[in-house]
């Protein structure tokens, strides 16, 4: 497929800001409060679309609500991962005709990966007439210029989708939530076409941002007071390769480590066919980044792992572990598993479990395969049947839930520094916090968030550890 990256002009952004003022200037003529409400649903790249559709909609003088029948523009961020999300979203949508009926005024966008697939973007022209706008993942840029057209009237409906691939955009205004933590993207679509994946589909070719401009970026979040810092990508361990500038992840890494003030450095995701000694040696060697790698190994099972593409053996991946685990001795490691791949055998299941067994993950995320339209994997065939790959899934989450128990309870007693990173209103531990390898520690005591506090951890479940501040 022919692609190209596409670096959005920053005067064509600044035209974008333009707009959102001349509607902002609009609502103010027609005395009106306009109120904005943002659903995001899937991964953390779009936690930070998000961000960047809130930056605009408060450019546009919008204030923000969770109540849908309150808003006076509903955004609807969709993941298209899985099919799960996808039925949730829709029937969210079918939902809204109630609000849209209490308030007739009501604008209705729908944006993200699962609007970009076709036969998704058709289905909503034909059977939801109650959304007004949609818009791909590489239209968030110019959001202004697609809302106003609708809001002047000039247009019933928007579709903006399949219009452009590979965009690379820099200087949309951010709306970020909370003051603790941060988003920031490095790079944009994936390359690797592992064959039950929808992403390379809906987000495009691998392109990533120039080192100075994520430099700048994470320079701007650690003097807002940001002490949380997450790289993201879909395959962080690729970033440069499209630049050619010598700059790779691990180089990247450092570079924003050496960011002066106290914050703490994290990323996701690792491919493990790309990670390297070199990323484990800088790991290691950076005080600021945390010892945690979210490393998806999606099967334990080699003819698994060729089939769906994934360019490693389960022994290589072990290799990997084993290296990372001698740079950093207290590394943390997650992962993802897809359970019931079509053809997948429980003998071949079997082995996942080893491999789960012999790693043992602080905590895993596990998912039942959902064939996507479009994609190889799609079109194999899948004999077992969703009762047995729920069996299958039910153990596998059994063990999971085991080791992730064992490893949190052997924290117990341990004194350890954490961030404090938000509150949990009337209950016995009223903060909540992390600790620099990103286990969630709920916590009694003294705090307030954006603090480094010493905490001694004093219990633990499956899913999270508690503790008390000590001075
Ligand atoms: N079915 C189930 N899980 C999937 N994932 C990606 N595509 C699918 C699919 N079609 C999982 C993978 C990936 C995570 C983000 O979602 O485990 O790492
Ligand atoms: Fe999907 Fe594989 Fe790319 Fe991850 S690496 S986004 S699973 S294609």
């Amino acid at each position: 497929m022919a692609y190209q990256r596409v670096e959005i002009p920053r005067e064509r952004v600044e035209q974008q800001e333009e707009i959102a003022a001349r509607i902002a200037a609009r609502f103010a003529a027609e005395g009106r409060t306009v109120t904005a409400m943002v659903d995001t649903y899937g991964c953390q790249q779009n936690e930070s679309d998000s961000e960047r559709l809130r930056g605009y909609l408060a450019e546009m003088g919008c204030t923000f609500t969770d109540d849908e029948f309150a808003a006076d523009i509903i955004v609807i961020n969709t993941c298209a991962v899985r099919e799960h999300a996808e039925q949730r979203v829709l029937g969210n949508v079918g939902a809204l005709n109630h609000t849209k009926k209490a308030r007739p005024g009501q604008i209705i966008c729908l944006c993200g990966c699962m609007v970009q697939q076709k036969h998704i973007a058709e289905k909503i022209r034909m059977s939801y007439p109650i959304v007004n706008l949609v818009f791909g993942p590489d239209e968030i840029w110019r959001f202004p210029e697609l809302l106003e057209q609708i809001l002047t009237g000039r247009k019933k409906r928007v579709f903006a989708v399949e219009t452009q691939d590979g965009v690379v955009t820099e200087g949309v205004p951010r709306a970020r939530v909370g003051g603790v933590k941060a988003w920031l993207s490095v790079m944009y679509g994936c390359n690797n076409f592992c064959s039950y994946c929808v992403v390379p589909y809906v987000r495009g070719r691998e392109r990533s941002r120039r080192p100075e401009d994520v430099v700048a970026e994470a320079r701007s979040l650690v003097a807002a007071g940001y002490r949380d810092i997450t790289l993201l990508g879909q395959n962080v361990n690729s970033y440069g390769r499209d630049l050619g500038g010598g700059t790779d992840f691990s180089d990247l890494l450092r570079m924003v480590n050496d960011i002066p003030g106290k914050f703490i450095l994290r990323f996701m995701t690792s491919h493990p066919k790309d990670a390297t000694e070199k990323l484990f040696s800088t790991m290691a060697e950076c005080e600021k980044c945390a010892h945690h790698i979210h490393l998806p190994v999606q099967a334990g099972n080699d003819r698994v792992l060729r089939e769906m593409n994934r360019g490693y053996t389960a022994a290589q991946y072990l290799d990997k572990v084993a290296a990372a685990r001698r740079s950093m001795p207290d590394l943390v490691l997650t992962t993802d598993i897809i359970v019931g791949f079509p053809g997948e055998t429980d003998a071949e299941f079997a082995d996942t479990l080893a491999l789960v067994e012999q790693v043992r993950y602080d905590s895993m995320f596990t998912f039942i395969y959902s064939p996507r339209v479009g994609t190889r994997a799609a079109a194999m065939p899948d004999p077992m049947t969703r009762a047995e790959k729920q069996r299958n899934f039910d153990r596998l989450l059994e063990l999971s839930n085991r080791i992730s128990g064992e490893k949190h309870a052997a924290y117990v007693g341990k004194t350890l520094e954490v961030l404090v990173d938000g509150e949990n209103p009337g209950e016995a531990c009223p903060h909540t916090s992390r600790t620099k390898s990103g286990r969630l520690v709920h916590l009694r005591g003294d705090a307030a968030p954006g603090a480094f506090v010493t905490a001694k951890i004093t219990d633990s479940t499956t899913w999270a550890l508690f503790g008390e501040v000590v001075n």
